[in-house]
């Protein structure tokens, strides 16, 4: 199919937040919390709850490895309905929303639970590394010391031997998307970490996997998100809804080697068919949501986007275009890199982030003007990629 159409209706009518970050907290404690606040916020019934996806990775972080009924033990009214466990690596919250969509486009429901959770913290580094490296067919089950990092790392040495040195652009998104992530209550890591700290390997900033130094990393978060969709508006809701413009998936092949480091073609197929689903251009986001699990990924999807031509992402930041007062705020929620990243949450988070902007209910991080915003969330080293677009009603 070449040619996408625009959904009817599909809004986000409620949605739910943990904090992210280490927690004392069960998985199912924190699929209770954000489940029970988005249905709160929807101001629908369990019951009338037609079909739950549950985003999540896990790959091996914990023994229990069949969690789509969890959100049942918070929710029993709503016990019986059809449940599924949705995973696609760090893509996993919004391959769970993109399935809700398309049940309710398929007629099959009419009123979707949508959830992303994952609970890393208390795994440890070493079993942290190994679960993350299963999203990679190359060192999936081999021994590393640098883990998902080092593999990103490799993305950010082909872009300095490709386009120049880019450590100082990758120490202005850590620095930016610290900047905004002070300003969301969900956030990990709210703290001021500036250019300069960023900028400079230290004690306190080593390497993790050269080129990248910690700033350059998402930090190991425990967190979940959910999201109600529907069909239609719904009366009584805490807030305004949210409609779905439009959505779109890519891939790309699994082996680094038959991959352009660089390319990012699952990003753009999936990118462009949203916008085209949409009907809007780049130029009409209010915001965008990226993927930033490392900084390197942040830049090279600027140009992956299309926000800037290959090679000229560094633009994007030097110029401001991309800060909170520039005129496409990307990853004003902190992104990964500040908000943390709970892999099978974050795409959950990041459609909440983007409808709490449209809805005028960010808080201290909200921009004057957010009327449409997108998300794009990818799995392994952009090897499946999400993007959706939403409006404000
Ligand atoms: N960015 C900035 N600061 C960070 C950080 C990050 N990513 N991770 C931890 N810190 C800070 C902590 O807040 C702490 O600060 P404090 O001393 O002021 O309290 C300090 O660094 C040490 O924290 P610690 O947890 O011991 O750091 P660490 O060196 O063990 O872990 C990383 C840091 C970057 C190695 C780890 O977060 C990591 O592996 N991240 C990548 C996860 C990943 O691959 N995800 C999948 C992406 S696809």
């Amino acid at each position: 199919m070449s040619h996408a159409h625009a959904p009817s209706d599909l809004y986000l009518v409620g949605w739910g937040h943990t904090r992210f970050g280490r927690h004392e907290s069960t998985l199912e404690e924190l699929i209770a919390e954000a489940s029970t606040e988005a249905l709160t916020g929807s101001g629908i019934e369990p019951t009338d709850i037609d079909a739950v996806f549950l985003g999540h990775f896990n790959s091996g972080l914990e023994p229990l490895a069949f969690p789509s009924s969890l959100p049942f033990l918070a929710l029993p009214e709503a016990c019986g309905v059809p449940a599924t466990r949705v995973e696609n690596a760090c893509a996993s919250g919004s391959a769970a929303l993109h399935q809700g969509l398309l049940a309710i486009l398929a007629g099959a429901a009419d009123k979707v639970l949508v959830v992303g959770a994952e609970k890393m913290t208390h795994a440890g580094p070493d079993a942290v590394g190994a679960a993350l490296l299963g999203a990679s067919y190359d060192y999936a089950g081999k021994s590393s010391t640098t883990g998902f990092a080092g593999l990103f790392a490799a993305v950010a040495t082909a872009y300095n031997d490709r386009y120049g040195d880019c450590s100082q652009t990758l120490a202005h998104i850590a620095a930016k998307n610290h900047r905004n992530g002070l300003h969301n209550p969900y956030a990990q890591l709210r703290k001021e970490l500036d250019f300069d700290f960023c900028n400079t390997v230290s004690d306190r900033n080593p390497l993790v996997a050269a080129p990248l130094r910690r700033t350059d990393c998402s930090p190991v978060s425990d967190g979940a998100a959910a999201i109600v969709l529907s069909r239609h508006p719904v009366a009584g809701a805490r807030t305004a809804p949210v409609k779905v413009l439009g959505f779109g998936q890519g891939s790309d092949q699994l082996p680094d080697g038959r991959r352009d480091p660089l390319a990012f073609p699952a990003v753009t197929r999936s990118w462009n068919r949203a916008l085209d689903m949409a009907g809007v251009l780049i130029e009409d986001l209010s915001l965008i949501e990226l993927h930033d699990c490392f900084t390197i990924a942040e830049l090279n999807l600027y140009e992956a986007i299309g926000l800037t031509g290959r090679g000229d992402g560094r633009r994007a930041v030097l110029d401001g275009l991309v800060e909170p007062v520039g005129r496409t705020p990307v990853n004003v929620s902190g992104g990964l890199k500040a908000k943390g990243h709970p892999v099978g949450a974050t795409g959950v988070s990041q459609h909440v982030m983007v409808a709490r902007q449209l809805t005028g209910t960010a808080g201290d991080a909200q921009l004057p003007s957010a009327s449409v915003g997108a998300v794009q969330n990818m799995g392994g080293l952009a090897v499946s990629s999400y993007a959706t677009v939403l409006s404000a009603v």
